[in-house]
């Protein structure tokens, strides 16, 4: 009888091997597919600046050069109450660095460069490298800090003086509780995925400009426009293009009279939703930027559902419409920004 017993056992091999090579299969195929996994950070690290000499370093860019390049940590660099007189730059190569503040009055980064002032080289620094804090790297994150351009506000017709306060030019950032102060041009939203909680934001001539794909929630938007200003000027320059600035539950305060936006793009987009608008709406309350490239037909100019005695104003050319909920719909939730991905539940 040891003819059937091989004749099982044969087969039971043969059904071995046969999930062997299966979940071979399965494996290659599935790893294959999740070849490009995203891998986040791992461990976290907790650096003190103070500008008295009571933390790890006495500077911002001190504690930024301490991160190894190619950093893999979370990072956290709290910066103690104080302000802090230096140009800071995080490059690319430092992601998942949050700089975390002790209240947006309470700790400063200041600097005061404007565009026409000479650089290293002897040329003029121009608009982008004026910002007192640039940040290159993604996964960027600040919270109850401001960060300041000092330089004057420019008088009209001046030229050459943009002065930046930050510039964010990383994917993926979010800031919350954070001040942004200047005049022309304070907020340079250059590129990437962002997001800007509860922030205040000042200046008087597009001063919050770029083609980063952002929304600003219960954010305050503070002029400081003497003669005319200017609050957002978005630089979408294609259809295809997913940027554009999208407010939401704003406060648009100060002084005007100014354009809530231009069209810095052939393809600008800014959607102001729920926005609480001061009486500081100048006549028309959006601008073409040139007049001469019938920018009017090809950018995207919206309101939903905003309020307050400027709001009329808001509406006051025919190319900047007031939405209905579908058209609003894909300004008003974190998908805008792709946020269910990298974004805390909490946090948006
Ligand atoms: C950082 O990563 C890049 C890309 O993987 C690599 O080319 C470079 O050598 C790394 N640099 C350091 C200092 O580890
Ligand atoms: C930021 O400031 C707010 C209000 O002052 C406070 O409630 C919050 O805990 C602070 N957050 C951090 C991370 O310090
Ligand atoms: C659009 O802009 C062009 C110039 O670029 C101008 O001639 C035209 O009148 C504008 N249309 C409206 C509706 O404002």
């Amino acid at each position: 009888m040891a003819y059937p017993h091989r004749f099982i056992f044969s087969i039971i091999i043969i059904i071995f091997f046969l999930i062997c090579f299966l979940s071979f299969i399965a494996a290659t195929s599935n790893s294959s597919k999740h070849h490009h996994k995203w891998v986040g950070p791992s461990g976290h690290l907790l650096i003190t600046v103070d500008a008295n000499g009571l933390g790890n370093f006495r500077t911002v860019q001190a504690a930024v050069n301490s991160i190894p390049i190619n950093n893999t940590k979370n990072v956290l660099i709290h910066i103690n109450a104080g302000y802090y007189i230096e140009k800071v730059v995080v490059p690319a190569s430092k992601p998942y660095i949050t700089f975390e503040g002790e209240g947006r009055e309470a700790s400063v980064i200041e600097w005061h460069d404007r565009a026409c002032d000479k650089g290293p080289d002897g040329q003029q620094l121009r608009t982008y490298h004026t910002a007192s804090v640039t940040v290159l790297a993604s996964y960027f994150t600040a919270r109850n800090i401001s960060f300041k351009n000092t330089a004057p506000a420019p008088m009209p017709g001046m030229e050459g003086w943009q002065a930046v306060a930050f510039r964010i030019s990383g994917d993926k950032a979010y800031f919350s509780g954070c001040g942004f102060y200047g005049a022309q041009d304070t907020l340079c939203d250059d590129s990437g995925r962002h997001y800007f909680k509860e922030c205040y934001i000042e200046g008087s001539i597009d001063f919050i400009f770029g083609n980063g794909r952002s929304i600003y929630k219960e954010c305050e938007i503070h002029s400081i426009a003497t003669k005319f200003g200017s609050i957002a000027a978005q630089d979408r320059n294609s259809m295809d293009e997913k940027t554009g600035f999208a407010f939401i539950q704003c406060r648009v305060t100060g002084t005007g009279p100014l354009y809530v936006g231009r069209a810095m793009g052939q393809y600008s987009r800014i959607v102001y939703s729920y926005t609480y608008f001061d009486d500081i709406v100048a006549h028309g309350g959006w601008d073409d930027w040139d007049h001469v490239s019938n920018k009017n037909k090809t950018v995207f100019f919206g309101v939903y559902k905003c309020s307050g005695p400027g709001a009329a104003a808001v509406r006051g050319v025919s190319w900047a419409r007031e939405l209905d909920y579908p058209t609003a719909h894909p300004f008003l939730a974190k998908s805008f920004v792709n946020g269910r991905h990298w974004i805390a539940p909490s946090d948006a």
